[in-house]
């Protein structure tokens, strides 16, 4: 364990007073340190080991203790105003990262080079991977974690999970297209190479049915390297029978294989979206 992990572990120990621990000037500034990690992508919220997901619970106690010990304050740029306590990302020039106007990410949050951002939000803790596009009105829930070479379609909305500290966050796997309007939140999980076809709803409820066997495969967790879209399945209730949300694989891919419709991304950047 880190001296600052250990830091962070003891302030969130006495989140109600860090003042019994240290100056709250002193704890602000330990604070800080952290999601500076968080923000050049020193350090993530969480990350895959063997196919588990390691949550490293003290990086989000640092962001909920940020919310804390940070007053709010105004901010203006031409007609508009905010009020917030976290200002937004910057240096993007130096990160190779591409930023279109109306675009917006949270300090705190990691944007890997060749990273491609239309009108879009990041927040706090998210981790963004390298050539990753985030589409017009796509939104990165606080600590989601996405991979490399994913086209985030538009109107994405991976979902945030801050609390509690050892919740585990949105995963999405390298090489994935996640189609328009998709929502990805609260308990979900997708694979790496997988498409998602526009307007799933993938949640940890939500039950995985592969077409091939009718057999659920799990709730929440697209594997690897399939085409998978939303459907229903039969549910009998009292007042009859009705069709409840599930995301079906439709079809298995080879390791490495793209399928044909998930090929936007590569067509935007030979076209010159490049950054
Ligand atoms: C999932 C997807 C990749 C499938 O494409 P495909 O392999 O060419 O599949 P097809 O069009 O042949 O459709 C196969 C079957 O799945 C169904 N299907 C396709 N997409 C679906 C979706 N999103 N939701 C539900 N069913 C879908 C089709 O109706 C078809 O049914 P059928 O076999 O009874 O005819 C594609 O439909 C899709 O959703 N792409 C995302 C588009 C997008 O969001 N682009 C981003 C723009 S910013």
């Amino acid at each position: 364990m880190s001296d600052l992990e250990a830091e962070i572990t003891e302030l969130w120990d006495n989140r109600d007073d860090v003042t019994a621990v240290m100056p709250e000037a002193e704890a602000s500034a330990l604070v800080r340190a952290a999601i500076d990690l968080l923000d050049t992508g020193q350090a993530r919220v969480a990350e895959v080991v063997d196919g588990e997901i390691i949550v490293h619970e003290w990086l989000k106690q640092a962001i909920l203790l940020l919310f804390r010990l940070t007053n709010m304050s105004v901010t203006e740029t031409g007609p508009f105003e905010f009020r917030d306590k976290i200002p937004l990302k910057r240096h993007y020039e130096a990160s190779g990262v591409r930023v279109v106007p109306g675009a917006q990410a949270r300090w705190g949050s990691y944007l890997a080079p060749g990273v491609v951002m239309m009108p879009s939000y990041v927040n706090i803790g998210a981790y963004v991977g390298a050539d990753t596009m985030v589409d017009t009105w796509a939104t990165v829930g606080s600590c989601a974690q996405i991979g490399a070479r994913v086209h985030l379609s538009g109107g994405v909305g991976i979902g945030g999970v801050l609390e509690p500290p050892n919740a585990v966050p949105i995963v999405v796997g390298d090489d994935t297209m996640i189609g328009s309007r998709c929502i990805v939140a609260a308990g979900a999980r997708v694979g790496t190479g997988v498409v998602l076809g526009a307007g799933c709803v993938l949640t940890g409820s939500i039950p995985v049915i592969d077409a091939e066997t009718g057999e659920e495969i799990s709730r929440g967790h697209v594997p690897d390297w399939c085409v998978a879209v939303a459907a229903t399945r039969p549910r009998t209730f009292p007042g009859g029978d009705f069709g409840l949300a599930c995301v079906l694989i439709v079809k298995r891919l080879t390791e490495g294989e793209r399928h044909d419709k998930s090929k936007l991304n590569e067509i935007l950047r030979e076209r010159g979206v490049s950054t």
